[in-house]
């Protein structure tokens, strides 16, 4: 890692005031002042700034109850963002780990850890996503059927994965999905003449959202949690 940005991750310093400290001698690496911002750091570095050892934070891991309303996003000029959700030091690092509509509630993941957000989100591995939605028109029971053989979506030129579709009552059904198409839980139903009026994501892979948190609230996941998720590829 360069040393400017692992300085700026260390102590959430913007990226001008690290480029200042640098040029003022007062980062050191082995105890040499170095003031090349671009300069390559090993795991056996030890960098220091007016003296103090700096130590990467540890990633942070959260989840998030999502409310209607808001934004999968980190900066948005219009609506507001999960990350007004969150009370947080540095959010504007959090990445979000799968993302949902505006009118969309339920699991949102937040992390700063970029490997475990890709081994959770890359289409290769295929993690699962279980919503619970609600239609406009009386669901029928020929489409569990025709979720499990693969929903052809408009404009795409190869169906869905296989999707297990539970019904629930006339309007609602639970969905378990293992892509992340864009808008793809809309689509499907489009693709069979209904339409989703509303949709709530209770789980991704095994980690189920935490019943306790209301709309709006979020918690750190647990080491347990973490782990389980990125080993768990279905
Ligand atoms: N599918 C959708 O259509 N919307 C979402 O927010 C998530 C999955």
């Amino acid at each position: 890692m360069r040393l400017d940005k692992f300085v700026a991750h260390a102590t959430h310093l913007p990226r001008s005031e690290v480029r200042k400290r640098l040029k003022s001698g007062a980062v050191t690496v082995n105890d040499t002042k170095e003031k090349q911002a671009a300069r390559q750091l090993t795991f056996e570095d030890i960098v220091r700034l007016h003296g103090e050892i700096l130590h990467l934070p540890e990633p942070r891991y959260f989840m998030l109850h999502k409310p209607q309303g808001l934004v999968c996003s980190n900066h948005d000029g219009e609506h507001p963002t999960v990350l007004d959700c969150l009370n947080e030091p540095n959010k504007e690092a959090l990445q979000i780990a799968g993302r949902l509509d505006i009118d969309t509630t339920g699991l949102v993941l937040l992390t700063d850890d970029g490997q475990w957000n890709h081994q959770i989100t890359s289409p290769a591995h295929h993690k699962t996503k279980t919503y619970r939605l609600r239609t406009a028109e009386a669901l029928t029971p020929d489409l569990p059927a025709r979720f499990a053989a693969g929903i052809q979506l408009k404009d795409e030129s190869r169906p869905c994965r296989p999707a297990q579709l539970t019904l629930l009552d006339d309007y609602t059904a639970r969905l378990i999905i293992s892509e992340g198409k864009y808008h793809q839980v809309k689509r499907m139903l489009a693709a069979c003449g209904n339409r989703v009026t509303e949709l709530h994501r209770e789980a991704i892979g095994e980690l189920q959202l935490d019943t306790s948190l209301n709309a709006g609230q979020y918690r750190h996941l647990t080491s347990t949690e973490v782990k389980q998720l990125s080993s768990s590829n279905e």
